[in-house]
């Protein structure tokens, strides 16, 4: 018996990194899986590996920032697996420049990305799960949506922040249709995104230093909080901030 039988989940960003490990996750507990990203050959990798070990996902080009492909997602998980139940909005970008070295175009490829996705998918998602009876979204903050840092990326934390609270706002609105909305709030995650403060030997000691569990955190890390609330052991939680982070904002 999976934790996800009979379910069917969207997953933005599922071509690498903390998404793939989502959709290896939620497949292998049951659920059907409909994940999307830019990285068209990455992402078709990904779902072959599902398919070999017998689980079910589908790979769509889906560019976050487009309402259209967007609904056409969702018409892929309707169509392809009878209804849609969860969406993990896990597609998000850095772009790792301080406050006046800030373009306004990477201001606005940034919002458009990290907060203009998260909306669209929950807004294309959402009349899905009414359908269904409900829902679960989980939306991939950072502790960055939580606090600033000394070298963090202000149009960053800018995205992140507006996520944590587009969750709140989600949650009060769709509870009385049984449809939770929670935000995820990784530290330090060992990603593609972040492998250049990884390989950096001065940048990754000063990370560490705010780090009480000492260490960078794993895909998995994220992936068994995001089952969780994916899953209904999670039914009475909605509107919550899920801070998987080694430690950083207990101080
Ligand atoms: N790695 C970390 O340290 C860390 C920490 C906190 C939060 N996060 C967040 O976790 C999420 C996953 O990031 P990750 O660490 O796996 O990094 P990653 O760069 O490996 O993965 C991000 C994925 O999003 C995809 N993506 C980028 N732009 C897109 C678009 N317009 N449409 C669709 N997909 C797009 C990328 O192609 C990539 O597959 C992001 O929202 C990120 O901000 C990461």
């Amino acid at each position: 018996m999976g934790r996800l039988d009979g379910k069917v989940a969207i997953i933005s960003g599922g071509a690498r990194g903390q998404g793939a490990t989502e959709v290896r996750f939620l497949t292998r507990e049951g659920a059907k899986v409909v994940f999307g990203d830019i990285l068209d050959e990455e992402g078709m990798k990904v779902e072959a590996e599902i398919r070999e070990l017998g689980g079910e996902a589908t790979y769509v080009h889906l560019d976050v920032t487009e309402e259209a492909q967007w609904q056409a997602a969702v018409q892929t998980a309707e169509e392809r697996y009878g209804k849609l139940d969860i969406l993990v909005n896990n597609a998000g970008i850095l772009i790792r420049k301080g406050l006046e070295e800030t373009t306004v175009e990477d201001w606005e490829r940034i919002m458009d990305i990290n907060a203009k996705g998260v909306f669209l998918g929950s807004k294309s998602a959402i009349p899905a799960m009414r359908r269904a009876g409900g829902g679960s979204i989980i939306n991939i903050s950072s502790t960055a949506g939580l606090v600033g840092s000394p070298n963090g990326s202000p149009s960053y934390t800018a995205t992140k922040g507006a996520v944590r609270l587009l969750t709140k706002a989600t949650a009060i609105q769709y509870a009385g249709e049984n449809i939770r909305c929670n935000s995820v709030h990784p530290g330090p995650i060992d990603t593609p995104m972040i492998q250049d403060t990884i390989n950096d030997p001065s940048r990754l000691e000063q990370r560490m230093q705010r780090l009480p569990l000492g260490r960078v955190g794993t895909t998995e890390d994220i992936a068994y909080g995001v089952l969780y609330l994916a899953s209904d052991e999670s039914s009475f939680v909605t509107g919550s901030e899920l801070v998987i982070d080694g430690g950083t904002t207990a101080s």
